[in-house]
């Protein structure tokens, strides 16, 4: 399961497609951008249609095809002006070199030159020709112009060409081309939520997943946690602007997109790594991690034997880390989770105050629909005393949008000022 934030919804991409044999690879590219979470719609030049048909990409974008500037029906549903309009980003994929010399020119003989013009999206041009085409004087002169232009030109790469020949000239794969665009449009995102998210300018240091304690050098004690809340919530926090450090237990999830991950097994490891990031300056730590309590005393250097029916361990307490965090003088705002079968409101504020937490959130996992391996979770969250905020039902919801809200009521205590609370 993976909690990358690679579908970008609700951005608008024009896919101009020219006259050239490359044209069979915007299939796929068009595939990856709707895959993506792109709306896609196709502009095909009438050299482009001798390669390919306007009803591939009408299938896969979803979109009627646009072909024509002066066709008074297809202006009746879209017209050039509003589909330039429409674009978030226009990728020319590929540009042969005759579109590229149109658009230095200026000309607006057709509908994707005419968009060209007519739009203030941004413009990305990935030529593909000939290598000796690509080489000639005319062709450079024409990118330089549109290079000057503001037009983002990905470059071809070399390798054996449908003529025969062999050099540069040819278009990137269509994954290439759609990861480039797709991280063209985080990178944006991530600027805007870096200065204005919930988090922005925070750094968050979050423990995941369950902890293993070694008993020899072959087995372990360990629990089921899934580290899927600790992950959901790396990936909000990070989407609000925060600068975000996952130490994650041994678990099977990606690293969600832009958190730094740290791998570690023991309670004591987390326990070490949470410390050394607290020297790094952290401003709220989020303990998720399902830590086990107890550990072995004596962990055995050589694994132990089969003997007699019975086999005794003995095991001594684990740090609580939370708790020690909590009791560093620079201590940040500090979030905890508890997780219990009974009475789950009134242990959760008893650990709000035992472990001196800013904040609670508590989940009742007797319940069979939320919690430990479920993709779903339903929270009740509680603030420190000092904060004077009520209690927060998060109805049941996918831990991405209990996240979420997590996120919003961090924000919230970080922002409450208890002396404008008329209430108290
Ligand atoms: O005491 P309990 O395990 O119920 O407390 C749960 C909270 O304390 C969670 O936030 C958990 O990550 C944290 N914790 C910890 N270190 C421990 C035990 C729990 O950080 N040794």
């Amino acid at each position: 399961m993976s909690f990358d934030l690679s579908v970008i919804p609700n951005k608008n991409i024009i896919v101009g497609i020219t006259g050239g044999i490359a044209a069979y690879k915007s299939a796929i590219l068009v595939r990856r951008l709707k895959d993506a979470g792109f709306n896609v719609r196709v502009v095909m030049t009438e050299g482009a249609q001798a390669f390919i048909t306007p009803l591939t990409f009408q299938a896969l974008s979803g979109n009627p095809v646009h072909t024509q500037l002066l066709d008074p029906e297809a202006e009746a549903g879209m017209g050039h002006i509003e589909l330039a309009r429409w674009a978030d980003l226009v990728l020319i994929a590929p540009a042969s070199c005759d579109t590229l010399a149109k658009f230095a020119a200026g000309l607006a003989d057709d509908l994707l030159s005419t968009l060209y013009l007519a739009t203030s999206a941004p413009v990305w041009v990935a030529p593909a020709m000939n290598q000796q085409m690509w080489a000639a004087k005319a062709t450079q002169r024409n990118l330089a112009t549109l290079v000057d232009d503001g037009v983002h030109v990905i470059m071809p790469v070399s390798g054996s060409q449908a003529c025969g020949d062999v050099g540069l000239g040819r278009m990137p794969e269509p994954e290439e081309l759609a990861r480039q665009v797709t991280d063209y449009f985080h990178k944006a995102q991530r600027a805007i939520a870096e200065k204005f998210g919930l988090l922005a300018s925070k750094h968050v240091v979050i423990t995941a997943g369950p902890t293993r304690e070694a008993i020899d050098p072959v087995r372990y004690i360990s629990n089921h946690s899934t580290g899927k809340m600790g992950f959901a919530l790396a990936a909000a926090c990070y989407a609000a602007g925060a600068k975000v450090t996952l130490i994650a237990g041994p678990v099977s999830l990606d690293t969600p997109n832009g958190v730094r991950r740290i791998n570690v097994s023991s309670a004591v490891q987390m326990l070490d790594t949470s410390m050394q990031l607290l020297d790094e300056g952290c401003d709220v730590f989020i303990a998720t991690a399902a830590v086990a309590d107890y550990r072995v005393a004596e962990v055995a250097e050589h694994k132990i034997k089969k003997s007699g029916d019975e086999l005794d361990i003995a095991l001594i307490k684990n740090p609580d880390i939370v708790a020690t965090i909590a009791q560093q003088d620079k201590r940040p705002f500090m979030v905890g989770f508890a997780a219990e079968t009974r009475n789950v409101e009134e242990y959760a504020a008893g650990k709000l105050v035992a472990k001196k937490l800013d904040m609670i959130a508590c989940n009742d996992v007797s319940r069979a629909d939320i919690g430990f391996a479920s993709d779903e979770n339903a929270m009740t969250v509680f603030f420190a005393e000092g904060y004077h905020l009520p209690k927060r039902d998060l109805e049941k919801a996918s831990k991405q949008e209990i996240a979420q809200q997590l996120v919003e009521a961090i924000h919230d205590a970080l922002h409450h000022d208890p002396a404008q609370d008329e209430a108290f």
